[in-house]
């Protein structure tokens, strides 16, 4: 059965999506460790009331962001885990880190990929600026995770709506709603049951 390691930063609305898909759609696998960058994320509390590990490791308690790297490889690497999950983490990875788990690392972005990524698009920024552009439809992406912020293997889009009175608020909501909870969860199927092939920068989905 497939490990999971789970990054976290803040609220834990995709961390609970998967909890929940694991319990309820049979995923082969199980979360074994929760961390976050935030000792206040709420998502702690989301990983203990399921009885998983939840523990803070933040950057700054870390001589250098290599030792930070280093640190959390050793921590999910001593617990087996074959893949990890970043759901909503708000801390850079360095090149030492995405190494050791290449193409094991999956990232929800809020967006799709290639728009409104890269460098300064997170959060709410992202919403603020598909609706500074305008664009009628935005979504979310699943991708693996590579050394170039939001740059690395499309595993999977879903397109959302985006409606004439949105506020990046109700953007956000509806992209997390109607995407996010969605395609994470199943990025994270296919991945346990050892259908997603990486072929350079594409993913090939086995069926
Ligand atoms: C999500 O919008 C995700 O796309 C982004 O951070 C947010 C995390 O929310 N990277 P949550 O902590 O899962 O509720």
């Amino acid at each position: 059965m497939l490990k999971i390691g789970v990054l976290v930063s803040g609220g834990g609305t995709n961390l609970q999506a998967i909890m929940d898909a694991i319990d309820t759609q049979g995923i082969p696998a199980e979360i074994v460790s929760v961390v976050s960058s935030n000792p206040n994320a709420y998502a702690l509390e989301r990983a203990k009331n399921k009885g998983i590990e939840a523990v803070t490791m933040r950057k700054r308690d870390y001589a250098d962001a290599k030792a930070y790297d280093i640190a959390l490889a050793e921590h999910f690497k001593s617990r087996g885990v074959g893949l990890v999950v970043l759901a909503g983490f708000m801390t850079i990875l360095g090149e030492t880190f995405v190494n050791e788990f290449e193409n094991k690392i999956m990232n929800i972005h809020p967006a799709l990929i290639p728009s409104f990524c890269g460098d300064g698009f997170y959060g709410l920024h992202v919403h603020e600026a598909v609706l500074a552009k305008g664009v009628k439809l935005t979504g979310a992406t699943v991708h693996f995770v590579s050394p170039i912020t939001d740059g690395g293997p499309i595993i999977l889009q879903k397109a959302v709506e985006v409606l004439d009175d949105d506020t990046p608020e109700v953007l956000q909501k509806r992209v997390m709603e109607q995407a996010e909870w969605k395609i994470f969860p199943e990025a994270i199927r296919l991945f346990a049951e050892g259908k997603l092939q990486v072929e350079g920068n594409k993913v090939r989905i086995k069926k």
